[in-house]
């Protein structure tokens, strides 16, 4: 098998993108990043002054402005309209509301779509929430990354300092929970555990050592 699909979930700031993204460098796979695409919706909220309850508004800013992903040496870029919003969906105000546009159904149907189209030929990482339970249910690999929410902010806070951005880990560490909250207390497709995804906790462990823990498991299962 060499076109299998890679579906990692976790809560937020758990380490699932920059595991997601060696492992498709490693196995020359497309990297789906799902949250970006959560975080577009919020932001053009945002942009076009469209209530967060506003389902069907919502859901028609997802039909009328495709988003699209570019690969590139820097890492993923994201695309609207020919306009790279990559920095402008990581922001404060995007990742305060994301939860809250992330909970529709109509939202989410749209998107898991949209996701399924990409990953239908196979060869895919993708990280989430709901791709081992809702979007890639057949996913060959599934795992499922946690660490408790000091680890989370703690690596949160260090990165923001890394890269000049004003950064108090208190309320990162707050933040973290509440999305956490949110994530797992919503009435559809909540993040949740497949049955079938294994479980890895990477409080204390580097990336490398999870990332070769994966690929022990994608060994182990003959992919
Ligand atoms: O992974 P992230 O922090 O960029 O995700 C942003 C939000 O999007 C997260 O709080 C929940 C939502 N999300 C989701 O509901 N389902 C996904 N598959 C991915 C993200």
């Amino acid at each position: 098998m060499n076109k299998f699909s890679i579906a990692i979930d976790g809560p937020a700031s758990s380490g699932k993108s920059t595991v997601a993204k060696i492992l498709a460098n490693a196995f020359n796979f497309v990297y789906v990043d799902t949250g970006a695409m959560y975080r577009t919706v919020t932001y053009l909220a945002i942009q076009h002054k469209i209530e967060f309850s506003d389902e069907d508004q919502l859901t028609e800013l997802i039909r009328r402005y495709p988003i699209s992903f570019k690969q590139t040496k820097e890492g993923q870029l994201v695309f609207v309209e020919g306009e790279d919003i990559t920095q402008a969906i990581r922001q404060a105000d995007v990742t305060a509301a994301v939860s809250e546009v992330s909970a529709h159904r109509k939202v989410r149907e749209e998107l898991v779509e949209a996701q399924r189209r990409i990953a239908s030929s196979g060869g895919v990482v993708m990280d989430g929430r709901d791709i081992g339970t809702v979007v890639l249910p057949k996913a060959e690999v599934k795992i499922f990354l946690v660490a408790s929410v000091q680890e989370r902010a703690e690596r949160r806070h260090k990165e923001n300092l890394e890269r000049g951005i004003e950064s108090d880990l208190e309320s990162i560490q707050t933040a973290i929970a509440q999305r956490d909250y949110l994530d797992s207390h919503r009435e559809v497709s909540p993040l949740l555990q497949a049955d079938d995804a294994i479980r890895i906790d990477t409080t204390g462990m580097t990336i490398e050592a999870v990332v070769s823990e994966i690929k022990d498991i994608i060994h182990q299962k003959g992919c």
